[in-house]
């Protein structure tokens, strides 16, 4: 046993390889890779933990089709579940990745009671319901991962507008992680500066539309199956931010009481986070056009959530 923290990720396909990956690569904690395959997390930990002499880490991995082995870990990453195809909404994924999301919460909360659950399985607002009811966790261990993909995608295209690094771009996105997410331009910065007295109105308008169908571009160039590198690469700034307990200001699906005029439900809005998963809400104005289009957009996760089998 060591004493570094345990993380499991639930799904050993593309995103949560991946994420399995990154966190061990950066030598923070100890991972365990779950799937429901036979072999293929076992394959896959293996391979990683071979790995490790090159890449100079001595955290340890395994994969396992076995919940007692994931027991007393500090995060769950919650991975499984079926990706958008092409054509394919992420609401149509709802039924199906609701059943598998319930059952794998279940196993993974009564090994580890204390966890911080990150949520990445889509249609993703509504999945995180399903896992805190499944778990019975507090809100502040149940958190989504999209608001930072959508910001990163965001931020990406910034740069490659205005020519300048990514490390000087910041990018808020907030609400549901689809198609009505509200990518906050007003907030979008270069060194500071906001997007909006950089760039033409239309120039703004045509990045905050990239954004919003930053999942379906992907899919329609990879034609089997969703993004990975930047989704697993967000999942692990999550897990950074908690393990480290950086109090990292991050957007994040967080279940709402309140805040920003929201009660009882999952959408994406800034957080702080740390050692004990979400730690504060934090608020922000917002003009009443912006608050127009987050309320369209928490509406849509509230449709998708009604329509979850009982
Ligand atoms: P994938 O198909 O590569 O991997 C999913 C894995 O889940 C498979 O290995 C499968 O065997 C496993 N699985 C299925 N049922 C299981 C069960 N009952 N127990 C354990 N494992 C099980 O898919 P990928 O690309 O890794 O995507 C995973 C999910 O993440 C999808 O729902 C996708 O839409 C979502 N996603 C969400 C993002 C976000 O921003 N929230 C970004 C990218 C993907
Ligand atoms: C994405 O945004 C599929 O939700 C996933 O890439």
């Amino acid at each position: 046993m060591s004493s570094r923290p345990k993380v499991t990720v639930i799904g050993a396909g593309n995103v949560g390889a991946t994420t399995a990956q990154r966190i061990a690569e950066s030598g923070l904690a100890d991972v365990v890779l779950v799937d429901i395959v036979e072999g293929m997390p076992q394959g896959k930990g293996l391979d990683l933990a071979e790995a490790a002499p090159v890449v100079g880490h001595d955290a340890s991995v395994i994969g396992t089709n076995d919940y007692a082995e994931t027991a007393g870990s500090d995060i769950v990453v919650v991975t499984s579940g079926i990706p958008r195809k092409p054509g394919m909404s992420r609401d149509d994924l709802i039924a199906t990745n609701a059943g598998i999301v319930g059952d794998v919460v279940k196993a993974a909360a009564a090994a580890s009671p204390d966890a911080v659950l990150i949520i990445v399985t889509n249609p993703l607002d509504v999945m995180c319901h399903v896992a805190m009811k499944a778990s019975g966790f507090p809100r502040e261990r149940v958190l989504g991962m999209a608001g930072v993909l959508d910001s990163a995608r965001f931020r990406a295209f910034i740069a490659m507008e205005l020519g300048v690094s990514v490390e000087d771009t910041h990018a808020f996105v907030l609400g549901g992680h689809g198609d009505t997410m509200v990518p906050l331009s007003r907030y979008s910065t270069v060194a500071g500066v906001p997007i909006t007295e950089l760039l033409a109105p239309e120039r703004v308008a045509a990045l905050e539309q990239r954004t919003a169908s930053g999942g379906a571009e992907i899919v329609a160039l990879l034609k089997t199956g969703s993004a990975f590198y930047a989704p697993a690469a967000a999942t692990f700034e999550m897990v950074d931010a908690i393990l480290r307990d950086r109090k990292r200001v991050l957007p994040c699906a967080t279940y709402l009481e309140g805040e920003f005029g929201i009660d009882g439900l999952f959408v994406g809005v800034p957080v702080v986070l740390g050692r004990s998963g979400m730690e504060r809400v934090f608020e922000i104005t917002l003009t009443p056009e912006e608050r127009a289009a987050f309320d369209r957009s928490a509406a849509a996760v509230r449709e998708l959530v009604a329509a979850l089998p009982a």
